[in-house]
């Protein structure tokens, strides 16, 4: 593969049920497997250098499933989050989170905050879950931060601008992603990164999760490079602005 220029790859890892289904297994079983590609993964993005990998693992939507398959999801989870722990720290990989998560069963919010707090120093990935995260959330919660300022004469309204915006969602921490990847074959956001995906390179894979594999991530990668991100320009500006930084003291 050629040098990495792609900063931030986001992952919406659909079809764990429709792949385990298709087999006569359970849908939990399909969750099983994902969660085993998850780490497959985040494991290679490390090792070829990805600054950001950010996981959509549960969407604020995926609480209206049966209670069942949510509690076995939130346990699935916490197992992992335990025995993986050691890895992240082994790997220099920093964990975050992002999303409601004061919705989670207590026991996962302590792990998580456990894993947070045991890879804050690290250097390499930045690995993002998005649990009980939706977009139009993210959102939300930005407005209602920049609507107290106003409230408490901190900030007045003419001086929000996007960047503002950008700044008070709970995910700023994140650079935009530049590459999103789907499984599954759906053409669709789902609710993810609604703001930030705005000049994002969509990729979508009719594999399933479970099927997903590195030289699937990779061929993602290839498909990234070989995109002309223009963010609006003319092709021939964009060619323009690469000549001239590429210009000595320029
Ligand atoms: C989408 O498949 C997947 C989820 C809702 C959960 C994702 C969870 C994992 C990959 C396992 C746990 C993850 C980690 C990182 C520990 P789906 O159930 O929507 O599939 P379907 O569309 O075929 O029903």
């Amino acid at each position: 593969m050629q040098k990495l220029s792609a900063n931030h790859v986001a992952i919406i890892m659909d079809g764990n049920g429709r792949w385990a289904q298709s087999r006569s297994h359970s849908r939990f079983y399909g969750h099983i497997r994902g969660a085993k590609v998850a780490k497959n993964i985040i494991e290679h993005a490390s090792s070829i250098g990805l600054k950001h990998l950010t996981l959509f693992a549960f969407s604020t939507e995926n609480w209206f499933r049966p209670v069942e398959e949510v509690s076995l999801l939130m346990k699935l989870l916490l197992k992992q989050m335990e025995r993986e722990r050691s890895n992240l720290v082994k790997n220099n990989i920093q964990f975050h989170c992002i999303g409601e998560l004061h919705r989670l069963p207590p026991a996962v919010q302590a792990s998580i905050n456990k894993s947070i707090e045991q890879t804050k120093d690290n250097t390499g990935l930045v690995l993002t879950f998005a649990l009980s995260y939706s977009g139009r959330q993210d959102l939300t919660a930005a407005v209602r931060l920049l609507a107290e300022k106003i409230e408490n004469k901190e900030l007045q309204s003419q001086e929000i601008n996007e960047q503002l915006l950008s700044l008070a969602l709970p995910s700023s921490f994140l650079p935009d992603p530049d590459l999103i990847i789907r499984t599954s074959g759906e053409s669709r956001l789902s609710n993810f990164f609604l703001w930030q995906a705005a000049y994002s390179e969509i990729y979508v894979t009719p594999k399933m999760w479970p099927e997903f594999t590195l030289n699937d991530f990779n061929s993602a990668i290839n498909y990234y490079q070989s995109r002309e991100r223009r963010f609006g320009r003319t092709s021939h500006q964009v060619h323009e602005r690469l000549d001239s930084s590429a210009l000595p003291n320029n």
